[in-house]
């Protein structure tokens, strides 16, 4: 496993060079695109990294998996009056839906929905950020993971957007505390430093029923495992997610730091990094190097 990983991040560096940084919010904008991480976790509890897959980068959308997972440990299947179950074909950040369906969003993983997630979290927790922030933690066993302050404040500055989502809601009755506050944690959220290597181990649970690995612990049950990695095959990533589910055929979750969380259910998650994006806003050599390992996994012809 370990050459082999090797070898699809040398395969994957060939696609540096393509893609655009992040830079709407600029704290994003002074990564290095050069860099490229990938790394494996079994669920027999092996791990296997290649190239920069110990360095933290801003998590971004990817704690959206998290957020959500939280909401619906607290909120179960009420959460889905608040926000729909499907893909919205739309930028991530797209408020053209959000007018016409009278504030629901589409999904948990376009900004909106994961706001109105966040929301779901402000009301049910004193301090959401640090608890979703002690989740990954713990899922990781990584006490050293820290929200980016400065990223934070950077994301905080641009919100515009964001904003206008949540405002939005707010005037459809779709969210029930204050604007500012859901953002701040829906930001601090995304603003998670972690590495492909702590991604890859706190997500695991998506690969292994529910429980989590790293702390040993049933942390959801089968079947929200399963309907979690339902979501994220046709949602996670944006306006792609049909493109990607083709090549590469796993369920996975993107964000705008570059990072690419996939699950193979019932055997590994792999998380590949890389800054540079393509137009819906996933990492070009992240999605080529998760390419090319799903391409690994599949099982050699019968008469090879
Ligand atoms: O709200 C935003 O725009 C960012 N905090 C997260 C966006 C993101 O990662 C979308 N992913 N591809």
């Amino acid at each position: 496993m370990q050459r082999w990983l090797e070898d699809i991040h040398a395969r994957a560096r060939t696609r540096l060079g393509r893609g655009r940084v992040a830079d709407y919010i600029p704290a994003l904008a002074r990564q290095d695109p050069a860099r490229l991480g990938i790394a494996v976790y079994t669920n027999a509890g092996e791990r296997y990294v290649a190239g920069d897959a110990e360095t933290p980068f801003s998590i971004q959308s990817i704690a959206k998996v998290l957020l959500l997972t939280l909401a619906l440990r607290t909120h179960g299947e009420a959460l889905w009056q608040r926000v729909g179950l499907n893909p919205s074909g739309m930028p991530f950040n797209s408020l053209a839906l959000l007018e016409a369906e009278r504030g629901k969003p589409r999904n948990p993983f376009i900004n909106a929905g994961a706001i109105a997630v966040a929301d779901c979290l402000v009301s049910a927790f004193v301090t959401p950020d640090k608890h979703l922030r002690d989740v990954a933690r713990r899922l990781a066993g990584n006490a050293s993971i820290l929200i980016d302050d400065e990223v934070l404040a950077s994301e905080w500055q641009h919100r515009a957007r964001n904003a206008a989502a949540a405002y939005l809601m707010k005037a459809f009755g779709n969210l029930d505390n204050e604007v500012d506050e859901v953002l701040r944690t829906y930001f601090s959220c995304c603003a998670l430093a972690m590495s492909c290597r702590d991604l890859a181990i706190a997500l695991s649970f998506l690969a292994s029923d529910g429980h989590a690995r790293g702390p040993g612990e049933r942390f959801v049950s089968p079947g929200l495992t399963r309907r979690i990695n339902a979501i994220m095959t046709t949602c996670g990533m944006y306006d792609a997610a049909g493109d990607f589910a083709y090549r590469v055929g796993l369920p996975a979750k993107s964000g705008v730091g570059g990072g690419i969380v996939a699950v193979v259910p019932g055997r590994m998650t792999v998380c590949a990094w890389s800054p540079a994006l393509d137009d819906s806003g996933n990492s070009v050599a992240a999605q080529h190097a998760l390419e090319l390992f799903a391409e690994e996994l599949d099982p050699p012809p019968p008469d090879a």
